[in-house]
């Protein structure tokens, strides 16, 4: 009732998406968690959304307030001989990142034209990090945190008579197009001319990277790789290769983007693991083009190779790193349905969470994306060549399609043993246990009333007779989508980020039927204090007998 930007800064952030640990010894670590974006409704009392009355109730306070629960925190956290984790809170690298953090940029598009502002003349410094939504840990302990949406934080005066942003004075407007630049979700642009493209045009080319925190130092200074390109970042998981190369999954999701793939130039070695590695600027990006005769290649988005060239708008790697959407345009990549988290599993595998896409015609399904108006999504499994995650060739399968097998219409395809509460829609946030056994959460957004299930995790077998065979554990409360998911502790320790409880799609939650806000929300997990609003929180499951989970 009383929060400020000041004290906002100071405590955990909203929306909690992404959850890593960095472990320091057993027992005692750091927690890292994205805080994707905020939700006015139930945040802020007297408000209601603000989105679709253009951002009237929305005081310059109130966006600080904001900004300032956006980005990450990283604090430590403790396993009492109860076996019941806590916050140290006096570990004096707790620190939140937000979106006035100071970063800086490295790999071919630092300092680049196409990145300089009023504010930044050299292109180097970046205040913050927005719309984080998956993340992952590097194999040296640092956490990196995705830019998602990021275009829906730009704002601009300039409206077509259909009140659409009018970019015909934007010198950048094919690409700002193809990026969805300005999205006008938040009012930031209103107070910060760095939100405004009207004022500083450049300013979405500084958003939508991976950027790398150290977790143990916090007076490290973030750092956004843009060798790993520019989209709407989903995950950002890591594995080392068979031949020691670092390899990072990473998906661009929007309807009909892109999966891609990183591979670092060197191994990885002790001399070169460490925060701001050159591993995560010297390498090759690839985007992947799916075969219909199940074969996957990984194109290499290199300036000068194939289309890539000035003649076609592309004067050197940095204009691919910043308009990397174009370039995958122009090297044939295959459109899919979604790109959420994807993580590489055992023997050269990788499993792609595709998560839906309504806007996908009967005359565009192919091979991999193979139901038209797909409301369920599917999930991908890739098996690189030589079970080596560096190879630029591998197969692909389809895991399962998802969505109730009982209703013929919807062309689900899960192991016949799955139980009614085991099958699911929508997979987003993904993660493997020490057992090799593939944990999925949902994320339905608006449309759980399709399944009738609120979002939930989900452990999912990807081997042998079980492939596709799919048990429930978690469920999360309505409205909300769980993210996570994170094993830490040898598998003892299940991190979960229920997000956003209480706002999607409400008016389909029986017997409530409208939109919450604030005063009136459709839950109050997890106080159940009717004094308090529902809150994104951090949930810790661990086995009453301290063992490992699901074993
Ligand atoms: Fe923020 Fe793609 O989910
Ligand atoms: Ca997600
Ligand atoms: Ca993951
Ligand atoms: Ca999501």
């Amino acid at each position: 009732m009383n929060q400020t930007a000041a004290a906002q800064a100071k405590q955990f952030g909203y929306n909690n998406d992404y959850v890593g640990f960095a472990e320091i010894e057993p027992g005692r670590g750091m927690l890292c968690v994205n805080h994707e974006y905020t939700n006015e409704e139930v945040m802020f009392p007297g408000l209601g959304r603000q989105d679709n009355q253009d951002f009237a109730g929305m005081t310059k306070d109130l966006v600080d307030i904001e900004m300032a629960a956006h980005g990450g925190s990283v604090f430590e956290i403790v396993k009492g001989d109860n076996g019941k984790w806590s916050v140290n809170r006096n570990n004096p690298a707790n620190r939140r990142i937000t979106a006035d953090t100071p970063m800086t940029f490295d790999g071919p598009a630092a300092g680049h034209p196409r990145l300089r502002t009023n504010a930044d003349p050299n292109g180097m410094t970046i205040l913050g990090t927005i719309n984080n939504c998956a993340g992952g840990m590097t194999p040296w302990g640092t956490y990196l945190m995705a830019e998602e949406n990021f275009h829906g934080y730009f704002w601009t005066d300039a409206l077509d008579g259909d009140g659409n942003p009018d970019l015909s004075a934007q010198a950048e407007a094919a690409q700002m197009k193809r990026y969805g630049v300005p999205g006008r979700w938040y009012a930031w642009g209103k107070y910060y001319d760095r939100f405004n493209i009207d004022k500083e045009p450049n300013e979405p080319n500084r958003f939508g990277y991976i950027v790398e925190v150290d977790p143990m130092n916090p007076n490290a200074t973030p750092i956004k790789h843009t060798a790993l390109g520019r989209f709407r970042h989903e995950g950002v998981e890591t594995t080392i290769a068979s031949d020691g190369r670092l390899v990072i999954y990473s998906g661009d999701d929007n309807r009909f983007d892109y999966q891609y793939k990183w591979v670092s130039a060197d191994p990885v070695t002790e001399e070169n693991s460490y925060f701001g590695s050159p591993l995560l600027s010297e390498g090759t990006l690839y985007v992947a083009r799916f075969n219909e005769d199940g074969t996957v290649d990984w194109l290499p988005l290199v300036h000068g190779e194939g289309p890539l060239t000035a003649e076609n708008g592309f004067e050197s790697q940095a204009d691919i790193a910043i308009d990397t959407r174009l370039a995958a345009d122009a090297l044939g990549a295959t459109p899919m349905d979604r790109p959420e988290d994807a993580q590489p599993g055992p023997n050269g595998t990788a499993y792609m969470m595709l998560t839906n896409n309504s806007r996908r015609k009967a005359d565009q399904v192919d091979a991999a994306n193979p139901r038209p108006e797909s409301n369920f999504g599917h999930i991908i499994e890739i098996r690189e060549d030589g079970e080596n995650h560096s190879a630029t060739k591998g197969t692909w399968s389809i895991v399962v399609l998802c969505g109730d097998p009982a209703i013929e219409e919807v062309g689900a395809m899960w192991n016949p043993k799955t139980s009614e509460n085991g099958w699911f829609g929508s997979p987003d946030n993904c993660a493997f246990d020490n057992e090799g056994r593939l944990w999925i959460s949902t994320d339905q957004g608006g449309g759980w009333g399709r399944t009738g299930k609120s979002d939930g995790l989900y452990a999912l077998e990807t081997e042998g007779d079980l492939r596709g065979h799919s048990k429930l554990f978690f469920r999360c409360p309505v409205g909300g989508e769980l993210c996570g998911p994170y094993f830490a502790d040898d598998s003892r320790t299940l991190f979960l980020a229920v997000q956003h409880p209480g706002t999607d799609g409400t008016k389909d939650f029986k017997g409530f039927e409208r939109n919450s806000t604030f005063e009136d929300p459709a839950t109050r997990w997890p106080d159940f204090d009717p004094a308090m609003p529902p809150r994104p929180s951090v949930v810790v499951v661990t086995k009453a007998d301290g063992g490992v989970i699901a074993v």
